[in-house]
Order: structure tokens, then C-alpha cells, then sequence
């Protein structure tokens, strides 16, 4: 692909940090020069001269007319689509920004409720209405999905007013969905289509990986090119591609968003991180896969443990990006989180996040063999040595069809509330978002009217002192509801 060796911030950033000027702009550490030095002993100073405010030279992430502007434009061209823009406080930003490009305030959109919490505030500052599907919980597996195309298919026909729809592909296991096959019914019945695809940066760059949002025909996608490709954190990409959407509109929105004072070295990185997927992506992701099966089948072999194959997602009509292992636990009768917690202890080993049910191992593209080898000795240890008690979680989602009685939006802005018992919630509007982890499925979200079935399911919670996220006292014995009168 051509032009795609160039690095163009990367260059005028490494360039200035050459000129060591006399600095009388921000930030005040000046080149390195006060940094505290504990911590500049430790990463050297260099790295400190590309920490930059914005000036003509290095360009402007809000206006830009030259090395980020190019930037830009080599990372749409290296994946297709017409606009990319980058992000500084990732994916999470991205979303915000989707929603709020995509939509006025008043429209509704088609989303799964297994979406990252950026999603409630997107919601809430975008002011839709969101219509939710309910995703399917595989018990065998102990994953949950997000929409297929007939969920997609049947809520566009039930709610043919909704503006866009809203999808999270590949999801925390990697799985993700038939998105051509969503985009092609979006596009008929004229309706826009975000992805977060937080978790796919890399998907583009190998043939054995699933198909990405961008090749599939999503409007707009963003993904975290810190996740699995070589930024740094906070590092993301908003890629536009679409018939629909007026890219000014676009670019306002993530300007409207993003900080006046942007990191410049998480620019540069993103910037690199695009060569270095475009000219050696096949290669590295080539070993990534292969090391990522090795450890799949190594694990498969333990007595205890099992990791979910391709085929395995594939039958249930999804696909799966195998560079993520989703290691189910619970034969072994010990939570995730305790695996976790031996993995960290006794291995020295991180794993991304532990529920009851499985481990997350990320791998990327600094991934190395030895990691994966060192992770499938360890839990071939762990499956000889830890028996727990047998376990009988079963993975559940309430079911989630509440009532949207009020706008996000409007509660969260305008509307009054107060603190009552849980036990006396059912017919309430709550004000509050509640996520119990797992499944991470929020099983309120301000402006939904309580039933019966959510106020038992967060009572058994709070019996079992299972911590849920969005509470704002210590224990889950109360609840914030909308004031009313
Ligand atoms: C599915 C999904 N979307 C969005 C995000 C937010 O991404 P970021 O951490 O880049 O803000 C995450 C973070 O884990 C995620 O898992």
C-alpha cells in the first residue's frame, strides 16, 4: 500500500525533540528537565522532548493542516475508509462520539445490553432512546453474545423509527458477529451502523482472523489500536466510511470531546502502530494465531480447564478472533477470580479479567511464545494442585424487558431523586445504572421502570453481598429513584 512506511508525525515529533528548544510553552516539566527524579531515572528523559503542546510544527489534533492530518489520512487508506480520526482518551471517547455524530437528541438506537459501560454515557449525552436487545447467554460456555442478524432483523421491524443500530464486535471473548450480513440489513432499510470494535484494531491485517467492522460496511467504527496492536494506552482510531453521515459533523463532535492538550506521544504511537500493522501485521499477527492455538490446545488438554474454539463459536453462527482465550474454570470448583488471583500470586502471571466463570488472556502483537507456554504450565500446575468445592454458578441474566419510561438523559440532567429502600422499588423509575459483575450486563439504567423480577434479582445480589457496580453505598440495601412530585 503506498506511502505506508512514512511515519509523519512520528517523524516531526522525533525531528523537534532533535532542536531542543528553549521551551516556554506547556507543560512545565520542559523536556524532561523536572521530571521528578524517581521517575525520569527510570524512563530516561528523551521521551520527555516529545511531550509537546499543540504549535504549528507539530500540528493541531483539532485543526489539523499537516503531519496529523497526514497521519490521518494514511490510517483511513490503510483500512479502507474515507475519515479516521484519532483518539486520545480511547474507545471510550470513540463511542461518546459515535453516538453523538450518528444521532439527535429524541432518535432511538438498536443496541445489545452487553455494550461497555462508555455506552450508559453515551446514552445519557447523546439523549436517545435506547431499545435493547436481549443478548443470549451460552451456558454451555458460560459467554454471552451480542446481537445476531435476526435479533438485528426483528427489532428493526418492531421498532422501524430507530436511526441506528448499535453492535460490540468482537465482544471481551473475542467473538464476534456476522456484521456483513447486519450491515446489509441496516444499509436496506436505511439505517446506520456503529461498531465498537474496541477489540479488533488488528482483524484487518490477517486472512484467518474474522471480518472487521470496516470490510463488513459499518458507518462509523471505533476500535483501540492500544488493545492489540502497538499504541499506547488511550490510544484509539474513529474510522468513518458512509453514505449517510456529513464527516463535518464528525470531526466537530470528536473535537468537542477531545482534550485542548493531547498527549502527543499517544498520537505518535498510533501513528507507528499503523506502519507497523500495515507492513509486518501479517507476519506478527501469523504468530500470534499460531501461539494463541498452541496454548488453546495445551489448555484443552488439562482436566479442569477448557478454552473455546473457533468451530465451537462458529456453530453457534458467530466467529472468534483466537488470539483472545476465554479459559472457563469451572470444573475445577474455584472462581475465575481465584485462578486469577494464583495466576498473579504464585506464577507472576496477569491474565485481563476473571468473572466466576472464565479468564481473559489477551494476547498482542508483543506477545511472546514463552508467555503463552508459561500460562499453560501454570495452569497445568494449578490443575493438579487446587480443587475447589464444586461449584454450582450458573450464568444468568435477568430478563431484561424493562420498561423506558424516561430519557437517560432526562433523569440523569433534570430530574430530582431519592433514595429509598430496595425492597420497595418495583413500579419506581430508577436513577441509577446497575451493573453486577458478571455478567457486566447493566440491569438498570436510569429512566427504566423497575419490575419485580430486577428488584429479586438485586436482592439476591445484595443477600449474597455480590458487589455491583454503579451502587454508591457500601451495600446494596438502597436505591436511587426518580422524584416524581
Ligand atoms: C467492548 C469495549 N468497548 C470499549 C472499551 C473502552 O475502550 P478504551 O479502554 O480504549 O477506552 C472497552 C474497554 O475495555 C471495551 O471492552
Amino acid at each position: 500500500m503506498k506511502g505506508q512506511a512514512k511515519t509523519p508525525l512520528l517523524d516531526t515529533l522525533l525531528c523537534h525533540a532533535k532542536r531542543r528548544v528553549v521551551s516556554f510553552h506547556t507543560p512545565g516539566h520542559k523536556n524532561g528537565r523536572g521530571i521528578d527524579p524517581v521517575l525520569r531515572r527510570f524512563t530516561g528523559r528523551a521521551v520527555y522532548s516529545m511531550d509537546v503542546t499543540v504549535f504549528p510544527e507539530v500540528d493541531s489534533l483539532h485543526d489539523p493542516v499537516s503531519s496529523i492530518k497526514k497521519a490521518q489520512a494514511l490510517m483511513a487508506r490503510a483500512y479502507g475508509v474515507e475519515h479516521s480520526f484519532f483518539l486520545v482518551n480511547g474507545s471510550t471517547v470513540g463511542n461518546i462520539a459515535m453516538f453523538l455524530a450518528a444521532c439527535n437528541p429524541g432518535d432511538s438506537v438498536i443496541l445489545s445490553r452487553n455494550a461497555h459501560k462508555s455506552i450508559v454515557s453515551a446514552i445519557i449525552l447523546s439523549g436517545v432512546w435506547p431499545i435493547w436487545i436481549q443478548p443470549q447467554v451460552d451456558q454451555h460456555l458460560d459467554i454471552i453474545f451480542d446481537a445476531s442478524p435476526e435479533q438485528v432483523e426483528e427489532a428493526l421491524r418492531q421498532f422501524p423509527e430507530a436511526k441506528a443500530v448499535f453492535i460490540t464486535s468482537p465482544t471481551y471473548n473475542g467473538v464476534t458477529t456476522n456484521l456483513v450480513k447486519i450491515a446489509e440489513i441496516c444499509h436496506r432499510l436505511g439505517k446506520l451502523l456503529l461498531v465498537d470494535e474496541a477489540h479488533g484494531p488488528h482483524l484487518k491485517f490477517h486472512k484467518d482472523l474474522p471480518v472487521s467492522a470496516v470490510e463488513a460496511g459499518a458507518d462509523l467504527c471505533v476500535q483501540s489500536t492500544h488493545k492489540i496492536l502497538s499504541a499506547l494506552s488511550q490510544g484509539s482510531v474513529l474510522h468513518m466510511r458512509s453514505a449517510l453521515l456529513d464527516p463535518n459533523r464528525v470531526r466537530k463532535v470528536v473535537s468537542l470531546l477531545q482534550t485542548t492538550s493531547p498527549n502527543y506521544l499517544i498520537l505518535a504511537s498510533i501513528d507507528a502502530a499503523r506502519k507497523q500493522a500495515v507492513l509486518a501485521g501479517e507476519r506478527l499477527l501469523d504468530r500470534v494465531i499460531r501461539w494463541a492455538e498452541e496454548g488453546r490446545k495445551a489448555i484443552n488438554r488439562l482436566q479442569n480447564f477448557f478454552c473455546v474454539t473457533r468451530p465451537e463459536i462458529q456453530r453457534r453462527g458467530f466467529d472468534l478472533d483466537v488470539t483472545k482465550l476465554t479459559i472457563n474454570v469451572t470444573r475445577s470448583g474455584l472462581s475465575g477470580h481465584q485462578i486469577e488471583s494464583i495466576l498473579n500470586r504464585e506464577y507472576n502471571i496477569q491474565v485481563d479479567c476473571a468473572d466466576l466463570f472464565n479468564l481473559i488472556a489477551i494476547l498482542g502483537i508483543g506477545s511472546d511464545r514463552q508467555d503463552v507456554a508459561r500460562l499453560s504450565v501454570a495452569l497445568s500446575e494449578i490443575d493438579q494442585k487446587y480443587h475447589g468445592v464444586e461449584a454450582n454458578w450458573v450464568l444468568q441474566l435477568p430478563s431484561l424487558s424493562t420498561e423506558m419510561v424516561m430519557m437517560p438523559r432526562d433523569v440523569f440532567l433534570f430530574h430530582r431523586s431519592k433514595r429509598i429502600p430496595l425492597s420497595k422499588a418495583v413500579g419506581h423509575i430508577s436513577a441509577q445504572a446497575l451493573t453486577p459483575y458478571p455478567p457486566g450486563i447493566p440491569v438498570l439504567i436510569p429512566g427504566e421502570r423497575i419490575t419485580q423480577e430486577t428488584q429479586d434479582y438485586l436482592m439476591g445480589l445484595s443477600e449474597k453481598e455480590i458487589r455491583v457496580s454503579g451502587q454508591e453505598t457500601d451495600t446494596l440495601r438502597t436505591i436511587k429513584v426518580v422524584t416524581l412530585h
